[in-house]
Formats: structure tokens, sequence, C-alpha cells
């Protein structure tokens, strides 16, 4: 049997920012089901000790000693499905407000990743993968490497490691990697990890793994070039040969219409059409918009940020709202967008409604109430959105990139086939005009929208097929 230790800054159940945490909630869970030996290593953050703590069964502590930090961890456990959670607690580097962005990050991570490699001979458990993710982790590979070489049983793991976003690169000053990490200076002088004067996790992370992976196939050639490289192209090119693109799926038992408890009424592929019907009104009547059920109701579940083209919808707006349509904002992120969204809402009340926040009760509510998911990402890892508004029989209109481009074809009015709508160019123009074309054929030609809603449960959404070309990726290890 494999084992995998997954080694990453968040994952769900217990915690949350990003797509990242729904990975690590629910690749592991669908590979333990395969009978792999799963495991996480999560920080212990303050929300996750506020929510969960009674779910932890306490390990012990030892001293953590990597550069010039020596500081004890204490280990926790939990199970959840089959899968054991770690976590490690730290009062000072870990029970904050957030997750990251401190000024003292690479300290903090390097803390974390030593910790997460002692963690091994803490519980005696030593996986033959050890699968990292994300700048948080990237240090990892190398680490195992050259903290660990007298010791046969850390150099026998073989290292996979995933980019969820390269523009979150953890690049620090060069004293880290000496003095937080414990790692000659070498590696800087010979650049393997040096970039820009400092050090980049992420990019130890791609030099060093045995195989590099990203979250579509689409995203795995974008980022080996200039436009998408985040000036890692180069690197990257070098592992060509390692790199994978491997499609996200998602937990297909959370993300459920027909069991959801979250949503005003159950509904499946068959049942759809009164089930949307009334999960609309319900959201109409929840967010103050007219109860109307012939209105299209567009919903945009997401972190407002560049990456997620909200400047493009945010231009647009009156423009957007001139079609006979209805809009449901459910985000927070850069101030500007926030302030556009607000403004919507008082110029178009019953119309268009935000809420500034993250609810993920709401956002079920929203997949299920809606008609059209909006998602004109500038670009887009994965993705994953998108994919829960086709299991809720929702059509995602789209910019073709990444992961998006992946998973989301666009209707063909002469086949009928297709799963939402897409557009290519980063002119909010060719936006507008599919926006168009997708109202126009909301309200003029039902039979082509109903085939497409068909389309879009009949989509696989779930872990299955990429769970296969993760097991293929560990066995080629
Ligand atoms: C990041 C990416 C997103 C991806 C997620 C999980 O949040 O921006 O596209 O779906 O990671 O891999």
């Amino acid at each position: 049997m494999k084992s995998i230790l997954y080694v990453a800054g968040e994952g769900l159940p217990f915690i949350k920012s990003g797509g990242l945490a729904d990975v690590i909630g629910s690749l592991p869970k669908a590979l333990a089901r395969r009978g792999y030996d799963v495991r996480i290593v999560l920080p212990l953050y303050q929300k996750i000790i506020d929510k969960h703590y009674d779910k932890l069964e306490r390990i012990g502590t030892v001293p953590i000693h990597s550069g010039w930090i020596n500081q004890p961890a204490t280990y926790y456990k939990s199970e959840v499905e089959g899968v054991i959670y770690y976590f490690i607690e730290h009062r000072d580097y870990f029970e904050r407000s957030e997750l990251y962005g401190y000024p003292d990050d690479g300290e903090r991570f390097a803390f974390f990743q030593r910790a997460a490699l002692d963690l091994l001979y803490v519980v005696d458990w030593f996986p033959e993968i050890i699968h990292s993710h994300d700048w948080h982790t990237g240090m990892i590979p190398l680490m195992s490497k050259v903290c660990y070489g007298g010791d046969d049983r850390y150099q026998r793991i073989k290292h996979a490691y995933t980019i969820h976003n390269l523009a979150f690169q953890g690049n620090f000053p060069p004293e880290v990697l000496g003095q937080c990490l414990g790692i000659d200076y070498y590696f800087y002088d010979n650049g393997s990890v040096r970039f820009d004067g400092g050090i980049s996790f992420m990019k130890s992370g791609i030099v060093f793994a045995d195989k590099v992976t990203t979250v579509s196939h689409t995203y795995a050639q974008e980022i080996l070039t200039p436009e998408f490289g985040e000036r890692l192209e180069e690197v990257l090119r070098f592992r060509r040969e390692d790199l994978w693109g491997i499609v996200n799926g998602i937990d297909t038992d959370v993300w459920n219409p027909k069991t959801d408890k979250l949503i005003a009424k159950n509904y499946d592929a068959r049942s759809f059409i009164s089930g949307k019907k009334a999960n609309k009104k319900a959201l109409q009547e929840e967010m103050g918009l007219e109860v109307r059920d012939d209105v299209l109701l567009m919903g945009m579940v997401t972190r407002l940020t560049r990456q997620k083209g909200v400047t493009m919808i945010t231009e647009r707006l009156n423009e957007i709202m001139g079609l006979d349509i209805q809009f449901v904002i459910l985000g927070t992120g850069e101030t500007d967008a926030e302030n556009a969204f607000k403004w919507l809402e008082s110029a178009y009340k019953g119309k268009a409604v935000y809420y500034a926040g993250y609810n993920e009760e709401l956002a079920h509510r929203i997949y299920a109430g809606s008609d059209l998911f909006l998602m004109p990402s500038m670009y887009e890892p994965c993705g994953i959105s998108q994919l829960i508004s086709m299991r809720y029989g929702t059509l995602p209109l789209v910019r073709e990139t990444g992961g998006l481009k992946d998973t989301v074809s666009p209707y063909n009015q002469y086949t009928g086939e297709g799963n939402g709508f897409s557009f290519y160019s980063k002119n909010p123009d060719d936006m507008m005009y599919i926006l168009r074309w997708a109202t126009d054929i909301y309200y003029n030609n039902q039979p082509a929208w109903k085939k497409l809603v068909r389309n879009a449960f009949n989509t696989d959404v779930s872990w299955g097929h990429s769970a296969d070309l993760y097991e293929r990726l560990y066995w080629s290890m």
C-alpha cells in the first residue's frame, strides 16, 4: 500500500482561505477510499483552535531546531473519514488572527516545514511519498534531503510538489535560508533557490521535487510562458519533463444538490426545473431581490481580486444591468471592487445585491439559485466555482484560461453541445457579447438552455479521473 503525507498551509474541513483548502480536504479522502494511507499536516492556527479544539488529540511536544530557531512544537491529531490530520502548535507563530501575510512568514513557515518533517520520527511513520503544496511548503523536498542527510528513512522518500497559484511565491531575504531553515548558502550561491537577490520557497519546490504538478493541463502549459510564468517560466521549462497538469475535482459529498441541507429544495438532473425554481425564489427572498421566476439570475462567489477578472465586470456594471438580469455577488477583496459592488446594490435595488464577506452557507444557496455563474478570470490555475456551478446545474460563463478552459466547453449552437459559455480575449466587449448571447438563449431558446443544464449535470466534476492520474503520478515516482 502506498503511504503519502500531504503538507499544506490550509485544508478543509479545518481551515480555508482559498481553493487550496478544498483540494487538501477532498483529494486525500478520494485516495483513502482507494486504499492509500494518506495523512495531512497543517499549522494549528487560532481559527482551528476556536472551532475544532475538542476534536484534537494531543500527541506530544518536541524541540525543533532549524537554523537559529530552537523552539518546541506540540503535535496534535484528528481523524476525518479515513484521513489522519496532524497539527503543529506554536503559540507565537500560528495563534494569530490570519493565516499568512505577516512580516515573519519566512520564519513561521520554515518552522512549520521543519516540524512537519520531524513529525515522521515523532509518530514513527515514514511515508513513501511527501506531497507538498504551494509556497508554504516549497522547501520540504530540499530540507528533507539536506537536513536529514544521515537518515535513510528520509532519503528514501519521494517528493511531489503542486503549484496551486504561481503568483504567490514565498520570496524572502537570503538570511532565511541559513538562519531559519538551517540550509547551507551553497544553494543560494549556485542559484537553485535564489530569486531576485533573496530566496524563493516556490522556486525551491520546483527545482528539488521529483515531480511537479499543477492543477490543470492548460495552466501547466501557460506557466511555461512569460505571460503566466511569474518570472519562473525558465525554471519550469527546465523541469518540463516532470511537470504534470492534473485538473482538480470537488468534494461531491459536500457539493450535492440532491442532499445539500443548506438549500431550499433538493434536486438532481431529473428534477432540476422545479428544484432550481424553488431555490431561485428562496434566494431572491433571502437577498431582497424582486421575486420573479422568469428572470435570469446571475451569481458570483469569489475573492475580489485582479486574478478573478473583477475589473472587467466593474467597468461594465451599467451595461450588465441594462440586460434583464438579476445579479448576486458574494465575496471580499480589493477596496475598489467592493465599493463598485456596494454602489451597484444601491443603484439597482431589487435587481442587484452584494454580500461583502465570506459565507459558506450562502454560497451553497447562490450556486443552487442562480442560472448563470460569472467567472471571467485573468488567469485561473484550476478554479473550483465553475465545477460547483455545473454540479448545481448553473451554467458557468468563463474566460478561456487555465482550468476554466479545461473544464467548461462552450455552447455550440449547431450541435447543442457544451456545458457553459466562454470567451477568450481580455476585452470586456467580448465578455458582454457572450453575456448578451447567453441572455438571449435563456429568454428565447429554453430547450437549448435546458440541454446545456443537462450537459452540465453530466459533466464529471468528481475526483474520479483525476485521482486516477495522481495514482499514476505516485506510481511513476
Ligand atoms: C488556487 C487557484 C485556483 C485553484 C485552487 C486549487 O486558489 O487560484 O485556480 O482552483 O488554487 O488548486
